[in-house]
């Protein structure tokens, strides 16, 4: 078996937020998105804020209603009386905003590579010459235990403990909601309350945060903080600034932006949700816009299936009508494309999507690649494809 090359960035890492500090006029050339994605081009006439679906978690059967709802027509609503202590928040984000404005070399002591992401990291993928996106992160595991290692976590230099168990605490919290969000995922579509913790490896389920850090743009016309992407994981819960937009969705081929409620989390389900749901529910696109007035600062936690669990639609939702539209696939291999390739819209989970004749097996999904070296609809898959295919080497 051959091993994927995620060991170096294919280019020194700049970081956006020295770019902007450095008080440029016009962004470079790597940021420069192509037309088509330019965000004052493609959101269409006036992109009207999205009041998307709001969930009320302390109203029981009506909240189950309401997440099939919003998880059908949107992949995306908010929550509110979710149970997580507001001044937790506030402390997170300070924890968050803190360490962004530490300075540089403080900051680079966490550079990450990527072989795991975890640390202070620039860019998502390792595709030589990409355009590459505005803005910084900060990305770390919060579960499963054995992945998680503090030291690769930000200590701030004035309370070092204190920020790590404040990271700590919120990762707990959010890990908590998620829990209950799966339950109510599974209410949601008429199954048992534990199938899908169950299909996500039970206690041995994945977390991550990557807190994301948007600095001023000074041509937010040419450029994305974060380009159109699907999340591949579980659900994501966002902490989103509610003073400062630009977190996008793709909505009837339109780009909309979202404007949280104070107070809210915004979630969002992911590939592998729609995968398991054999695409009852399905993940929707978003992006993320900059400005050139303020920064934007944002939490997100991944709440993923355990790695090498494989993941298929479930037999409850897969008939004789429906057959099973994806191959079976571990959420390991899965990440592989979006660590390698960075975010690409929606290709990743398209290119799993069965053909009648197609995907069988690895060893025919292996076959079709040596013979036609393309896979997915439009080719899109191709990348990805060639990542299986190193698997099985
Ligand atoms: C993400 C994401 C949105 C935001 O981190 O995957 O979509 O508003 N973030 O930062
Ligand atoms: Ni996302």
């Amino acid at each position: 078996m051959g091993s994927v090359q995620l060991v170096e960035w294919p280019e020194a890492i700049v970081r956006v937020q020295a770019l902007s500090d450095s008080g440029l006029a016009a962004i470079p050339a790597g940021y420069i998105r192509p037309q088509a994605e330019l965000p004052s081009l493609s959101t269409g006439v006036d992109a009207a804020d999205a009041s998307i679906p709001v969930v009320d978690l302390e109203t029981g059967g009506e909240a189950v209603a309401a997440v099939a709802e919003a998880c059908r027509a949107w992949g995306f609503f908010q929550v509110v009386n979710h149970g997580v202590d507001p001044s937790l928040v506030e402390r997170a984000v300070e924890v968050w905003r803190e360490f962004f404005r530490l300075p540089m070399e403080a900051k680079q002591a966490y550079a990450n590579s990527p072989a795991t992401y975890e640390g202070y990291g620039s860019r998502l993928g390792v595709d030589k010459g990409a355009i590459l996106d505005w803005g910084d992160y900060f990305f770390l595991q919060l579960l499963p235990e054995k992945f998680k290692n503090q030291e690769k976590w930000p200590g701030l230099p004035t309370h070092y403990e204190q920020s790590k168990a404040t990271v700590q605490e919120y990762g707990d919290e959010l890990v908590k909601l998620c829990q209950r969000l799966m339950k109510l995922l599974s209410l949601s579509l008429g199954l048992d309350v534990n199938r899908l913790p169950a299909a996500f490896g039970g206690d041995d389920a994945g977390a991550t945060l990557r807190a994301n850090y948007y600095p001023k743009c000074p041509q937010p016309e040419l450029a994305l903080g974060l380009s159109a992407h699907s999340d591949p994981g579980g659900i994501t819960v966002l902490l989103a600034d509610d003073a400062v937009k630009g977190l996008q969705i793709r909505k009837d081929d339109r780009w909309v932006t979202v404007q949280p409620l104070p107070g809210a989390f915004t979630v969002n389900i992911g590939d592998q949700i729609q995968i398991l749901t054999n695409a009852v529910y399905k993940s929707l696109e978003h992006r993320v816009v900059v400005n050139a007035e303020k920064e934007r600062l944002s939490l997100a936690l991944f709440y993923n299936p355990k790695s090498d669990e494989v993941i298929e639609p479930m037999e409850e939702l897969v008939t004789a009508e429906r057959p099973a539209m994806y191959s079976p696939m571990t959420f390991d291999e899965y990440r592989l494309f979006v660590r390698s390739e960075g975010p690409k819209g929606k290709s990743q989970v398209q290119s799993l999507q069965k053909k009648p004749h197609v995907l069988r097996n690895h060893a025919f999904v292996h076959d079709q690649l040596q013979t036609s070296g393309r896979w997915g609809p439009g080719g899109e898959g191709l990348a990805f494809a060639a990542m299986i295919n190193y698997r099985l080497h």
